[in-house]
């Protein structure tokens, strides 16, 4: 089993992952993506986007600001219960949500509930506890120049309500035929109690959200197809193991409040088992929200029948910290080969930071280095997304490239210049056969 503090390590040596703020000393629950990481999250981020929206007729992008008007909120009941059971210990003075520090308790956890089972401190091992109290998770700010009640405004804490929001705009401008979905990708804040696992739970992140529109009777069905999907993307598109994904049947008592089921679909993280993304029926709970905040009516006319009704929504949610932490723990493998080991990333060539690597066998050969150059040039113009690596020896380079998961590496040597072959050498099986560059 691949362990987290592995991959961790890999990230920061190679250029994928870093603290937040790391030069100052880190900043609790942010990470900073560095040129291979963010590589990786686009390529995560441009293949869902493909999956979910420019393969199918029956999806819309939106892209909305991040500070919205603050009645969003209050519509959303994001305002009254986004909350996390906070607890004090009353010897170390530590601050923990109370649902993550022993078994067997949940996030509707009272005082007296929690005073029974009475924990131990994760940080001081004494058993001394204060009453539960409901934090809000939501990041405020003040927008304008003047700091008070009026001004208060909040970092959206999930993407979702920029399109319901919107929901509206687009029916009025697009007329799709239901069911359509909308779907957008961005950052989404939440002032986390207790950040941690890497970026599996932080306090900035990003999120890929559709809001799929159904009629009332035809939630069901259309929830079981976008299940299906999920399941499809996940084993298809990202390369995760299908034995390491399960659907869990969320009980109403833990359900979020706009929910009438949720399915979490969980992986086997390093961590252990644990959410990777929700799908959510969120009934009519959002449109009828605005339209009671807002005075406006969200309600949808078909086209055929004439009739008005306010349409149910199926929301599939997903976390691209989560997904690149599934997809570098089922990509990370350390094996022996030639009597060493190694450790190899073996991610689907279509997640890999680099498809190709491309060296002269020694740089100290100006007519290979030549050659080389070209044969760079001409993959480039083709892929893009490939490299050039002429330092080390070339078993160093591999080794490099195997542990960045560059699918392919590519070398230039004397038989190149006698009849214009390639070496090309394969990460996941190491074997070298040689081809026509312009059969790559
Ligand atoms: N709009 C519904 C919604 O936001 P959620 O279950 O709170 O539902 C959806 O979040 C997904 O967002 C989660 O399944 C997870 O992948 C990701 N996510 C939530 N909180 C996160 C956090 N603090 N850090 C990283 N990812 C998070």
């Amino acid at each position: 089993m691949t362990k987290l503090d592995d991959i961790v390590s890999l990230c920061k040596r190679r250029g994928f992952i870093f603290q937040g703020s790391d030069v100052y000393g880190g900043f609790a629950g942010t990470w900073d993506y560095g040129p291979l990481g963010t590589m990786l999250k686009r390529n995560i981020m441009n293949t869902w986007w493909h999956y979910w929206v420019d393969a199918r007729e029956d999806m819309y992008g939106v892209d909305a600001a991040i500070i919205m008007n603050p009645k969003t909120w209050v519509a959303s009941g994001h305002t009254a219960t986004f909350a996390d059971p906070l607890v004090e210990c009353l010897e170390c003075h530590g601050r923990f949500r109370a649902d993550k520090i022993a078994d067997g308790i949940t996030e509707s956890v009272t005082t007296e509930e929690f005073h029974k089972i009475n924990p131990k401190c994760p940080t001081c091992g004494k058993q001394n506890w204060g009453p539960i109290r409901k934090f809000n998770m939501m990041f405020q700010t003040h927008v304008g120049p003047i700091v008070d009640a009026t001004s208060v405004a909040y970092l959206r804490p999930e993407t979702a309500q920029g399109i319901f929001t919107n929901y509206k705009n687009v029916v009025d401008t697009i007329y799709p035929s239901l069911p359509f979905g909308i779907a957008q990708q961005g950052k989404a804040f939440r002032n986390e109690i207790s950040p941690r696992d890497f970026v599996f739970r932080s306090r900035e992140f990003e999120q890929m959200e559709i809001e799929y529109f159904v009629q009332p009777d035809k939630w069901q069905e259309n929830f079981d197809k976008l299940l299906e999907n999920c399941h499809d993307f996940f084993e298809r598109e990202m390369g995760l193991p299908k034995e390491k994904i399960h659907d869990y049947e969320v009980p109403a008592s833990d359900r979020a409040h706009y929910s009438d089921r949720t399915i979490d679909i969980e992986f086997d993280f390093p961590i252990g088992k644990e959410e990777l993304m929700g799908i959510a029926y969120r009934t009519d709970f959002d449109l009828q929200n605005i339209t009671r905040e807002s005075g406006k009516s969200m309600e949808y006319r078909d086209k055929i029948t004439g009739e008005s009704f306010t349409p149910h929504v199926i929301e599939p949610s997903f976390g691209v910290e989560r997904l690149i932490m599934a997809v570098l723990s089922s990509a990370y493998t350390e094996e022996e080969l030639d009597g060493s080991t190694r450790t190899v990333l073996k991610l689907p060539a279509n997640l890999a930071p680099y498809k190709f690597c491309v060296s002269p066998l020694l740089k100290n050969k100006p007519e290979l280095v030549k050659k080389a150059k070209e044969v760079y040039e001409q993959l480039r113009a083709k892929y893009t997304y490939v490299t050039w690596d002429d330092s080390g020896n070339i078993g160093k380079r591999y080794r490099k490239q195997d542990e960045i998961g560059t699918p392919k590496c590519v070398v230039i040597d004397f038989d190149t210049l006698e009849d214009g072959t390639v070496t090309v050498r394969d990460r996941d099986t190491a074997e070298q056969i040689r081809l026509n560059p312009d059969e790559l």
